[in-house]
């Protein structure tokens, strides 16, 4: 029988004080579900309102590519470092730590291979399938411009619907069409174009040339690839530039862990991310911590 004993009225209603209600931190979220705010509190730190992904998907089309050879060697160690892992439902499973109880953006799209036309993907995860790897996140590319573009978007939108059918968010991945520039008007496109389709966040290239109307033409927080590598301080350079222009953080691959010293440059890259440390300044953070042996 219920203990009903002893039960006390409350008194304390809190009458005149209105209700606190904060607008969520994060560009266009502020109108989602909770289950989708969760989610992208967990990709995003609250606090900064940034991200450091570690993209590790490559295999997916490229196969065992410089680095990724042995991701339990070579990632693992890189893992507790990051907000966020991208990968494959393949890395998941064979390769990460549930335990570690980082979130994950799941790459959802397969279909080509370097050996082929890259815009040519399906999506190759079902929505089962991300719920029961807990994903935080369903990521696949738009290729704007390139010959399977319709596909792309149909890709795209049929992951958001699925997405936010469950309160998970989107990644729209700009894929760069073949025949296209890659310039702020091209990914400008391509970004506003995935927004505007619904995806709840955007990755894309940062570029020399008027990046900050890529992210303020786009309406979602935008995240930037790294792309191939290149010397750490213009990697910590470009990622600077980048936050200072709009970036909502990065999600970055080769440059992480075909450094020379990977997990020194993850953590440099978080301090740029998270506390817009000026590259040089992250630079020396890189370079003390690889003479330490990181
Ligand atoms: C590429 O297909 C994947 O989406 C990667 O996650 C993305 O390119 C980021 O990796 P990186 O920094 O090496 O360009």
């Amino acid at each position: 029988m219920a203990d009903l004993d002893g039960l006390k009225d409350g008194k304390d209603y809190g009458i005149g004080t209105p209700v606190q209600e904060q607008p969520f931190f994060l560009k266009g979220s502020n109108h989602l579900d909770w289950g989708m705010q969760n989610r992208l509190s967990r990709l995003f730190n609250p606090k900064s309102g940034r991200t450091v992904m570690l993209a590790f998907d490559h295999g997916y089309f490229q196969g065992p590519t410089t680095g990724l050879e042995r991701i339990d060697l070579t990632i693992a160690p890189l893992m507790p470092y990051a907000d966020v892992l991208m990968c494959t439902r393949g890395a998941l499973r064979t390769s990460v730590d549930p335990a570690l109880g980082k979130p994950v953006a799941l790459r959802c799209s397969a279909g080509q291979s370097i050996l082929t036309e890259l815009s040519n993907e399906y999506i190759s995860v079902e929505m089962e399938e991300a719920l029961r790897l807990n994903a935080s996140a369903l990521a696949a590319q738009i290729y704007i411009g390139a010959e399977h573009e319709h596909q792309s978007i149909k890709n795209v939108t049929k992951l958001i619907d699925a997405g936010t059918r469950y309160g998970i968010p989107t990644l729209a991945v700009t894929g760069v069409g073949k025949d296209m520039a890659r310039d702020a008007r091209y990914f400008g496109l391509a970004t506003r174009i995935a927004a505007e389709i619904g995806a709840h966040f955007v990755k894309t290239y940062f570029v020399e040339k008027a990046f900050e109307t890529v992210t303020h033409g786009c309406p979602v927080p935008v995240v930037i690839a790294g792309g191939k590598k290149i010397p750490e301080l213009d990697a910590l350079t470009m990622a600077y530039r980048g936050i200072d222009q709009g970036a909502a953080g990065v999600d970055m691959g080769r440059n992480i862990f075909q450094s020379d010293s990977p997990k020194a440059m993850i953590q440099a890259v978080g301090a740029v991310v998270h506390e817009l440390m000026r590259p040089e300044r992250a630079f020396e953070m890189y370079q003390d911590l690889k003479a330490q042996g990181a």
